[in-house]
């Protein structure tokens, strides 16, 4: 089972617009349909795994975000709301342990946001930091440091040109307990 985070980011480093909205929902591309690459990275994933603050808005969402995938929200308390099927815990070990009893070998998309990136990369838990880079300026909003340790080690992996003007950037994490096969880009 791997643990991948992938998030957008604005070319000025910012992971949320200036009020804080993910960074790829400011993108033409994305309000017209075009995925970021999205589809294929779901594809390969049977689950995804998030902070409160970023499960909350989806609960008043018109579309429920995660048809097909198990969900499971690290936070103190279970929203309001919460539909039967997600799991949650406020203990991100056990949390931990209860994604992979339920593993069927797929990956986990760890959605973010940044402080439960860290949280699961200190228990060595992360195994990749996957950007995609929106061609947008934002002149504010949330990076993903400090709450993600700067010093979480990178390793390059692939890098790919998406439609729409964004770039997809793989990184290995240093830490992480497995491997991704290497890619074409990769090897370039
Ligand atoms: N650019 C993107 O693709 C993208 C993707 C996802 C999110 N985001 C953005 O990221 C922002 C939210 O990021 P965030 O880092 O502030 O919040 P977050 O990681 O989504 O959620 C933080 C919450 O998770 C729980 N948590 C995290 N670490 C924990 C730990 N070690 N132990 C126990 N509970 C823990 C806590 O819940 P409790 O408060 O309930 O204890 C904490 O308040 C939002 O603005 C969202 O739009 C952007």
């Amino acid at each position: 089972m791997k643990i991948r985070a992938r998030l957008g980011m604005s070319v000025d480093g910012y992971v949320t617009t200036p009020t804080g909205w993910p960074a790829h929902t400011a993108d033409p591309a994305f309000v017209s349909g075009e995925s970021h690459g999205i589809r294929e990275f779901l594809g390969g994933c049977e689950a995804a795994l998030m902070g409160r603050t970023t499960f909350e808005p989806a609960l008043t969402n018109d579309r429920w975000p995660w048809p097909n995938l198990d969900v499971f929200v690290l936070g103190s308390h279970r929203p309001a709301g919460t539909p039967d099927h997600v799991v949650t815990d406020s203990d991100p070990e056990r949390l931990l342990e209860k994604i992979r009893a339920a593993n069927r070998g797929g990956a986990v998309h760890l959605v973010g946001g940044p402080r439960t990136i860290q949280t699961f990369h200190a228990l060595g838990a992360l195994d990749t930091l996957e950007l995609v880079v929106v061609p947008l300026l934002f002149g504010g909003g949330t990076q993903l440091t400090p709450a993600l340790d700067p010093s979480l080690g990178l390793t390059f992996h692939s890098e790919r040109a998406l439609s729409g003007g964004s770039v997809e950037i793989v990184y290995t994490c240093k830490g992480s307990r497995s491997s991704l096969p290497s890619s074409p880009a990769s090897q370039r």
